[in-house]
């Protein structure tokens, strides 16, 4: 009779000790959100991690439970990237955010994430369907690259019918180039097609002069633009640039130049950071389009907040295949002024 109590004083305490029973049971004090970004330097990035941050600051307050964000550079690198992973899978990390390096390489990421059961939330940079649906623990945050692109060709089409004096060599047609984003980035490929597609929709002729890649960055497109102004000068009317980066690139590039600024192309761009919608303010650019990265950051925070403490997602409006996509906003100049970023309901 004795001995059978021993045994289960004996067997309560080994459970306990091992953490299984009430352990479980006990409310979450803190959680471990890692994210990888594919260049900390990226603008767009560097913006939405900012915000990310301060949400998390914000949610902490909120809920007492204490958020740790860590935020690694993959510097371009996959394999970088990949070796970040693991290392935040064995320092137990309750969720992974990834801003994938190369989109379409997420296989090594996934199937670590899977086998230690850690969620991964990707973002910005979209992963193919197939990919996502490889396990029912992996999400996407982002945008739908389509709709920006529709919404910088009508701006472009409005402005070409509003100010007669962008068509330079009264043609009646929109002589262009294009500055894009990385090769096989789902926004350049999405946006350029979307966007002229938009104005030719719109009854604007458009003829195309030239294109260059300048992988989102505004000192290669200071580079490209010099170098497509120097064989098309006068005759590029309009610069469609995938983001807004590089539209402020190509305008350094006409600055550099001396150019006066009536005689410059129209420009527009794509994302609304801080310093693009501030060009779209002073008539440098003639539009940009709102990439809201305070509903993505929120939104990811969310999830990730979620993920970490009871796991029940219901409450999360995701879309189709664990996507949360936040719309664009138009800004063309005369919106500018009055335009203020929606921010995050709940921040
Ligand atoms: C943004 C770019 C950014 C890129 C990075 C795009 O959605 O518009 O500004 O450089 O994402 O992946």
């Amino acid at each position: 009779m004795k001995k059978k109590k021993w045994l289960v004083i004996i067997m309560a305490g080994l459970l306990m000790l091992s953490g299984c029973g009430s352990v479980t049971d006990q409310p979450v004090k803190s959680i471990k959100i890692g994210i990888s970004v594919y260049d900390q330097y990226d603008t767009f990035v560097a913006q939405m991690m900012s915000a990310f941050n301060s949400y998390a600051t914000k949610k902490q307050e909120l809920t007492g439970i204490t958020i740790n964000v860590e935020i690694y550079n993959a510097s371009g690198s996959q394999s970088t990237q990949n070796e970040q992973v693991e290392s935040m899978i064995k320092e137990g990390y309750n969720v992974i955010c990834i801003n994938l390096v190369d989109r379409t390489d997420p296989t090594t990421i996934i199937d670590m994430a899977e086998k230690n059961n850690v969620p991964v939330i990707f973002f910005n940079r979209e992963l193919v369907e197939e990919d996502l649906g490889r396990w029912d623990k992996l999400y996407y945050v982002g945008a739908e690259a389509f709709e920006s692109g529709i919404m910088e060709g009508e701006l472009a089409a409005e402005a070409f019918e509003e100010r007669e004096q962008l068509d330079k060599n009264k043609d009646g047609i929109f002589q262009y180039i294009v500055l894009e984003g990385e090769v096989g980035h789902q926004d350049s490929i999405v946006r350029t097609e979307y966007s002229v597609n938009t104005i030719i929709q719109k009854g604007v002729p458009v003829e195309k002069l030239g294109y260059a890649i300048a992988n989102w960055n505004r000192a290669q497109a200071q580079t490209k633009m010099s170098q497509l102004w120097e064989e098309y000068g006068d005759k590029i009317e309009l610069v469609l640039a995938n983001n807004d980066d590089m539209a402020l690139g190509a305008i350094d590039a006409l600055k550099a130049q001396n150019i006066p600024q009536k005689d410059w192309p129209a420009v527009v761009g794509i994302d609304g950071t801080d310093v693009g919608l501030e060009a779209v303010r002073d008539g440098e650019m003639i539009g940009t389009v709102y990439n809201d990265k305070e509903g993505q950051a929120a939104s990811m925070l969310e999830l990730a907040y979620t993920l970490s403490t009871d796991g029940d997602v219901s409450s999360i409006a995701l879309m189709e295949n664990n996507t949360i996509r936040l719309p664009y906003i138009k800004v063309s100049a005369k919106e500018a002024k009055e335009f203020t970023p929606p921010g995050a309901a709940g921040y």
